[in-house]
């Protein structure tokens, strides 16, 4: 932890010297490993509470899981939103049209799972 701790501090170093995007993914990605880290760490925790007969125990350290799990989660959310908005101000910057930017997301794995999941979902409240 220690040196996650060190390397989040360097990250903020360097980042002075780094455009806003590029500083805020970086401290983002520094603050998912500790995330990792800890996800980690209760998660064996818990498992092992479990597997010793210490019902009580296990439960707590399942609820920080959870906790961890969603700072994780809200940090990729956030890194999401932040490339989402420097895309589409490249987009615009370049003169790029809406239809060329809905092509884009054809190539994207999230993209086409997101629309799979539609199509799913479409043709299952159809057969009702
Ligand atoms: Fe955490």
């Amino acid at each position: 932890m220690a040196g996650l701790i060190e390397e989040g501090r360097e990250i903020i170093d360097e980042g002075e010297d780094q455009d806003d995007l590029a500083a805020d993914l970086a401290l983002i990605a520094a603050a998912q490993k500790v995330e990792h880290y800890e996800i980690s760490g209760y998660g064996t925790a818990r498992a092992l509470a479990g597997q010793t007969g210490q019902p009580a125990i296990a439960q707590l350290l399942a609820s920080t899981l959870a906790e961890e799990e969603i700072a994780d989660n809200l940090l990729t959310q956030i890194a999401r939103e932040l490339m989402g908005n420097a895309r589409l101000r490249g987009a615009t910057e370049n003169g790029v049209t809406a239809a060329t930017e809905a092509n884009d997301t054809a190539d994207d794995p999230e993209s086409q799972e997101t629309s799979t999941r539609r199509s799913r979902l479409h043709s299952t409240t159809k057969s009702r």
